[in-house]
C-alpha cells in the first residue's frame, strides 16, 4: 500500500472494540486462553479491530468513514439484563454490539470474507506481511492470520513459542482436513458414546444404533477432524496411565475419592510436636452443610489426630455474632500473628520461623481429610491407614518412573530473576520437584510417561498429523501440572473440594493448606477434562472455510535484526519493565514440557533464557537502576529492529499497558530515536475493571495502541517553538473531531495524544531555538500536548466551552476536576483514573499517597506498594476481611477528610494546588473565623485569581450534582463573601451534559 493514512490514524471503533475485549474475558469454551495459562493476553476483539483499522487505508470522508467503522464494531445498542442483587431481581442496563465482527463468535462471520478481500486489495491483491516480535500467547498473530495476512510469531520463551505453534501452526496445517478415528477409539464405548454426541445432534436410541453398526463393522471408521484425534489420543494416554496410577488413588466403601485436603507441617519450637500449618479448618460453610476439620492432640501429644465434625450448628442471635462463632469454630493453626501449637497451645512460630525451618528442609506436609463423591453430592471423611501406605508405596515407585522418562527427577532449581511474584523459594520450595507431592510427581511423570509411549503407536498418520495430535497432547502435560502442584489450593466456595489451579493469579506463592485432585478421574481438573479444554480450542481453530493466511513461529529475541525488510505491518504487545516475570513464571512449565518435548531444540537448556529477555528483574540483590537501563536499552534495540524489517509505508502499531508517565516516555523516545513517527493512539478497555491486579502493580484495565510510520532518512531538525506551533494548530481540529464524535474521560485525552506526537516525532531531534545546543525531549513535548488536551477538556468543565482559560492550571487540581466531573464522589474503576493521571503528568500513586486526592476504596491487589509479592496471602487469617481496598477501585478523598497540616500552602519550592487552597478556605470557613479566610486569599492573591473564581464556581455545580449538601453551602458562602468584597461575580457556566445554573444559582 501507499503511504495513505491508515483508518487508525483518523478514526477507530473505540466503543465496540473496548464493550467486545472485555465481553470476552467472560468467554471461556474454545477461546485461545483455555489452551494453555499465559499472561496479559490480549483480548481477540482489540486485535482484531486493530489490525483491520491498520490495514484498511481511510475511506476519506466522514459518512465512510462511519460506514467501516459501524461495519467493523457493529452498533452499539442497550440491553436489559435481570440481576440478582441481596436476594432481590434487579433491572441492569448494559451496552453491547450488535453486529461488525468484533464479538467472540463473530470471528467466522461472512463479513470477515469481506475485510480479507479489501485487505487483499489494498495490498495489491497479496496477503499483507504482519510481524509480532513479542507474540506470547498469539492473540495478534492469530487474528493476523484470520484477516488472510501472512504471520510472523517471535518470542524468545520456549513455552510462549510451543504455546503459538500449537496455536498458529498445526491447527492450520490440518484445517477442513479428516481422518478415520484409530481402531482404540472404536472399542471404547464410552468414547464412541461422546464421539457420536458430539459430532451430531444424535438421539440416545440412535446412538446405541449406530455405536452398534461401527462395533460390528458394519459402517468403516468415521472421518475426524483434528480436534476429535487430539481427544482420542487423550483418552488413550488416560487408559494407560490409569492402568498404573489407579491402586495410588484408592476408592474406599465404593465411594471413589474427589480430592485430598493437606496441610505443610512444622514441629512445634515449644513442645515439639508437629503442628499442621492450617488457615481455616472449614470445609463446607454452606445454608444446609456446615463441616468442619477436627484436630486434637494425640495421646501423647507429639501431634494432632483429625476428623470431621459434620452438621457444625449456628449460634448466634445476630450475623456478627454467628460470624464470630464461625471463625472460633474454624479457627486453624495460622493467623495474622504466626502459627499456634494445637498440642501446647503456645504462640508457637513466627513467619520468620517458618521460613527458616522451610530452609532447612523442616517443613513437611499431612494428609487432614479426604473428599469423597457420595451419589451427588461430596462427603469428608478422616484419612484411613491403607491410604498412608499407599503415600509410602508412592515413595518407593517414584524413583523407578522417573528413570524412565527423560532428565529424570525434577530437581531443576528454583532461582528466580525477580521475586516479584515468587516467594514459595523463601520457605524452602528451591525445586521444582519440591512443587509437588510424591504422588503427584508420579502421576504427572506416569502421564509424561504415556503420551510419549502415544508417539510411537502414531505412526499410521502422516507426519503433519503425527506431529500435530503429539504436540497438542503433550500440552495437556502442562495444564495438568497446573492443577497438580501443592500451590493449589481448595476452592472455598462453596466447599472445599474445587481445585483453584496453580496459576490462578500469574505468581507461585507459598501455600499452607492445599488441595491434591485425583488426575485420573473424570472430574474436572482430571487429564480428560483437561483435554477437552485443548480440544475445544483446536475446534475453534480449525472451523473456519477458507484457509488462514500462512504462519511462521520463531523462536528468537525481538532484538534480533538478520531479516528481509519486508514486513507490511509489526503489531507488538511488548513486556512492560518489571510487570511480569514471564521466564521465572513459565519454568513451572518448562520443566514438564522438556520431558514430553526432548527431541526439541527449544527444550534443551535446563531453564528458559532470562539473560535476554526484556523484562526489568527484580531481585532484592539487583540493582533496580542498572536492570532498568537493561530493560530500556533491550527495548530500544527491539525498536529498532523492528524499523529495520518493516516497509517504508509500512505501520508499527505498539500496545502500551503501563501507568507510570516516565515509563511512557522512555518508551515512546525509544521509538522516535528508532526512526519512528507518532501518528494515532487508542485507548481501548482490554480488561474487566475489577481485575487482581491493579494499583500497586503495574498494570491497566486500558491499553493504549500507539501507531507510527516510518521517519524518512531525509527528515531534518526541528524546532521546539515550530514544533509546538504546528502541534497547537494540527490539533485543534482533531479536538474537536473527537469531541463531537462523543469521545468523552481519559479515551479523549488518549486518543489526541497520539496525533499530536506527529509534529514532534517527525524530526530526528527537536532543538530549543532559545537555549542553542539543548534539545527539546520528549517528556516536554508530551507535557505541552497533554496540558493542551486536557485543558480542552478542563476548559469545557470549568467555562462551558471556551477551553483556553484552562491553561495554567496546576496538574493535580486539573485531575481533580476531571475525576469529579466523569466520577462525581462516588467508587470509581481505577483503569480510567490511571489514564487520567497519567494525562495529567500524574501517577494514582501520586495522588493517593503524596497529594491525598485519592482514597483506595475496594477490591484486592496481589502486590503490595512496592511491587513486591503480597505475603497476605500467607499471614492472613483466612476469615478476617480486608482491611482498607488496595485494588480497583478508588474515589476522591472527600474535602473534609482532607486535613494535612501543610495542605494549601507551598511546600520545598512546589507551588500548592489550586485545589488545596480551596479545601484549605473550606476548613477556615467552617471553623468561623472570617479574618483568617480573607488573610489566606490575600497572602495567595486568590480574589484577583481567575482560574480561581473559574474554580469555585465549577466545584459548586458538581457539588450540587453529587448532592453534597455541606460543601455546597460552604463553596456558595465562599463564593458569595468573595463577591461581597468587590470581586466581579463569575458567569454562570455550564457542564457538559448539565442543564447549568442562573444568577440565583438555581437550576436552568
Ligand atoms: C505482553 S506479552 C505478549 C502477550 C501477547 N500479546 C498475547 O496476547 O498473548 C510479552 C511477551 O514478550 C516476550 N519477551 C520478553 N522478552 C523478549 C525478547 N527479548 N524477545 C522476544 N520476546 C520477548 C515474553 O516472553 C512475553 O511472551
Amino acid at each position: 500500500m501507499t503511504d495513505h493514512p491508515r483508518l487508525i490514524e483518523v478514526a477507530f471503533p473505540l466503543k465496540q472494540a473496548s464493550l467486545d475485549s472485555v465481553h470476552e474475558k467472560n468467554v471461556r469454551h474454545g477461546h485461545i486462553s483455555t489452551l494453555h495459562i499465559w499472561p496479559a493476553r490480549r483480548p481477540l476483539a482489540a486485535c482484531r479491530a486493530a489490525l483491520i483499522a491498520t490495514l484498511l487505508p481511510d475511506p476519506g470522508t466522514p459518512e465512510k468513514r462511519k460506514e467501516l467503522l459501524e461495519k467493523i464494531g457493529g452498533k452499539v445498542v442497550n440491553e436489559v439484563q435481570k440481576k440478582k442483587v441481596g436476594g432481590k431481581t434487579v433491572e441492569v442496563v448494559r451496552e453491547r454490539t450488535e453486529g461488525g465482527v468484533l464479538h467472540w463468535g463473530n470471528e467466522n462471520s461472512p463479513d470477515m470474507d469481506w475485510f480479507r478481500e479489501e485487505i487483499k486489495k489494498a495490498y495489491g491483491g497479496r496477503a499483507p506481511r504482519v510481524l509480532d516480535p513479542f507474540a506470547g500467547g498469539g492473540a495478534i498473530p492469530l487474528e493476523a492470520m484470520r484477516l488472510g495476512c501472512e504471520a510472523t510469531a517471535i518470542d524468545i520463551n520456549p513455552v510462549a513459542w510451543f504455546i503459538l505453534k500449537c496455536t498458529l501452526e498445526y491447527p492450520q496445517k490440518l484445517a477442513g482436513q479428516v481422518r478415520p478415528l484409530p481402531k482404540f477409539a472404536l472399542e471404547s464405548s464410552e468414547f464412541m458414546e461422546m464421539f457420536l454426541k458430539g459430532s451430531g445432534k444424535l438421539g440416545k436410541k440412535q446412538v446405541e444404533k449406530e455405536l452398534a453398526q461401527y462395533q460390528q463393522g458394519l459402517f468403516p471408521p468415521p472421518e475426524a477432524d483434528l480436534a476429535w484425534h487430539v481427544r482420542a489420543w487423550g483418552w488413550w494416554v488416560l487408559q494407560q496411565a490409569r492402568r498404573d496410577l489407579e491402586r495410588f488413588y484408592p476408592i474406599i466403601d465404593g465411594k471413589p475419592t474427589v480430592a485430598y485436603l493437606w496441610a505443610r507441617t512444622v514441629a512445634c519450637k515449644n513442645c515439639r510436636a508437629i503442628i499442621p500449618l492450617l488457615k481455616t479448618r472449614w470445609l463446607c460453610k454452606k445454608d444446609n452443610k456446615r463441616v468442619v476439620l477436627t484436630m486434637e492432640p494425640n495421646d501423647n501429644k507429639t501431634g494432632v489426630v483429625f476428623g470431621v465434625q459434620n452438621d457444625v450448628p449456628v449460634i448466634g442471635g445476630n450475623v456478627a455474632q454467628r460470624r464470630e462463632y464461625d471463625k472460633k469454630v474454624g479457627a486453624g493453626t495460622m493467623s495474622r500473628s504466626g502459627v499456634t501449637c494445637p498440642c501446647c497451645n503456645a504462640p508457637s512460630m513466627t513467619m520468620e520461623d517458618l521460613r527458616l525451618e522451610g530452609k532447612a528442609g523442616r517443613l513437611n506436609a499431612d494428609v487432614t481429610v479426604v473428599v469423597v463423591q457420595c451419589n451427588d453430592s461430596r462427603e469428608y471423611r478422616a484419612v484411613i491407614p491403607h491410604e498412608r501406605e499407599v503415600l509410602r508405596e508412592v515413595e518407593v515407585k517414584l524413583p523407578e518412573l522417573l528413570e524412565q522418562i527423560p532428565h529424570g527427577e525434577l530437581n531443576e532449581p528454583l532461582q528466580p530473576e525477580s521475586t516479584r511474584s515468587i516467594s514459595c523459594d523463601l520457605y524452602g520450595i528451591n525445586t521444582f520437584g519440591k512443587m509437588f507431592t510424591p504422588r503427584q510427581t508420579l502421576a504427572l511423570a506416569c502421564f509424561v510417561k504415556t503420551t510419549r509411549q502415544a508417539r510411537s503407536e502414531l505412526s499410521s498418520y502422516p507426519l503433519e498429523w503425527q506431529e500435530a495430535i503429539y504436540r497438542l497432547v503433550a500440552l495437556n502435560i502442562d495444564r495438568l501440572a497446573d492443577r497438580c502442584s501443592t500451590l493449589c489450593r481448595p476452592d472455598p466456595t462453596p466447599t472445599q473440594s474445587g481445585v483453584i489451579n496453580t496459576f490462578s493469579k500469574f505468581a507461585l506463592p507459598m501455600t499452607w493448606d492445599f488441595i491434591e485432585g485425583v488426575p485420573i478421574a473424570n472430574s474436572s481438573g482430571g487429564y480428560i477434562h483437561s483435554i477437552e479444554w485443548i480440544a475445544l480450542v483446536v475446534e475453534n481453530l480449525t472451523r473456519r472455510v477458507p484457509p488462514m493466511g500462512d504462519s511462521r513461529v520463531v523462536h528468537q529475541s525481538a532484538t534480533h535484526s538478520n531479516g528481509p525488510q519486508c514486513f507490511d505491518l509489526v503489531m507488538t504487545d511488548p513486556p512492560y519493565y518489571e510487570a511480569i516475570s514471564y521466564a521465572d513464571l513459565s519454568d513451572f512449565f518448562y520443566v514438564w514440557l522438556k520431558r514430553v518435548n526432548e527431541d526439541l531444540p527449544q527444550f534443551s537448556t535446563t531453564l528458559t533464557d532470562k539473560t535476554n529477555e526484556a523484562v526489568q528483574h527484580m531481585r532484592s540483590d539487583k540493582s533496580r537502576v542498572v536492570e532498568r537501563n537493561k530493560y530500556e536499552s533491550r527495548m530500544a534495540e527491539a525498536f529498532r529492529s523492528i524499523n529495520s524489517r518493516l516497509t517504508q509505508e509500512g505501520r508499527f502499531v505498539v500496545v502500551f499497558a503501563h501507568k507510570q508517565p516516565d515509563a511512557w516516555e522512555t518508551l515512546v523516545s525509544a521509538m522516535i530515536h528508532a526512526g519512528f513517527v507518532v501518528t494515532g493512539s487508542w485507548p481501548i478497555q482490554t480488561e474487566m475493571s475489577n481485575r487482581g491486579r491493579a494499583i500497586g502493580s503495574a498494570s491497566l484495565s486500558s491499553s493504549v495502541w500507539l501507531v507510527c510510520k516510518k521517519r524518512p532518512d531525509s527528515a531534518r531538525l526541528g524546532w521546539d517553538n515550530r514544533v509546538l506551533d504546528e502541534m497547537r494548530h494540527n490539533i485543534h481540529a482533531r479536538l474537536r473531531d473527537y469531541w463531537d464524535a462523543g469521545i468523552r474521560g481519559p479515551d479523549f485525552v488518549w486518543a489526541a495524544t497520539g496525533p499530536a506526537m506527529e509534529a514532534y516525532s517527525k524530526h530526528p531531534v527537536v532543538k530549543k531555538a532559545n537555549e542553542p545546543g539543548k534539545l527539546m525531549e520528549v517528556s516536554e513535548f508530551l507535557r505541552a500536548v497533554r496540558r493542551l488536551v486536557v485543558d480542552f477538556v478542563v476548559g469545557r468543565v470549568l467555562t462551558g466551552g471556551d477551553e483556553t482559560s484552562a491553561s495554567g492550571l496546576d496538574d493535580v487540581t486539573t485531575y481533580y476536576i476531571l475525576h469529579r466531573h466523569d466520577f462525581g464522589v462516588s467508587d470509581a474503576p481505577v483503569g480510567p483514573c490511571i489514564l487520567y493521571a497519567v494525562s495529567c503528568n500524574l501517577s494514582d500513586r501520586d495522588l493517593a499517597d503524596r497529594f491525598e486526592i485519592l482514597l483506595r476504596t475496594g477490591g484486592l491487589s496481589s502486590a503490595d506498594d512496592d511491587g513486591e509479592v503480597d505475603e497476605s496471602d500467607e499471614e492472613t487469617d483466612a476469615d478476617s476481611e480486608p482491611e482498607e481496598g488496595t485494588g480497583s477501585i478508588v474515589k476522591l478523598r472527600p474535602w473534609h477528610q482532607r486535613k494535612r497540616k501543610s495542605m494549601g500552602f507551598d511546600t520545598e519550592g512546589h507551588p500548592a494546588p489550586l485545589i488545596d487552597q480551596v479545601h484549605r478556605l473550606m476548613h477556615l470557613w467552617k471553623t468561623g473565623d472570617v479574618a483568617k479566610v480573607d488573610d489566606y486569599l490575600d497572602s495567595r492573591g486568590l480574589r484577583k485569581h481567575a482560574l480561581f473564581l473559574y474554580l469555585l464556581q465549577a466545584l459548586i455545580e458538581l457539588s450540587r450534582r453529587d448532592e453534597q449538601r455541606d460543601e455546597v453551602v460552604i463553596l456558595e458562602n465562599l463564593s458569595n463573601h468573595l463577591q461581597a468584597r468587590g470581586v466581579a461575580p463569575t458567569r454562570p457556566v455550564t457542564l457538559p451534559g448539565l442543564g447549568g445554573y442562573d444568577e440565583n444559582g438555581d437550576p436552568a
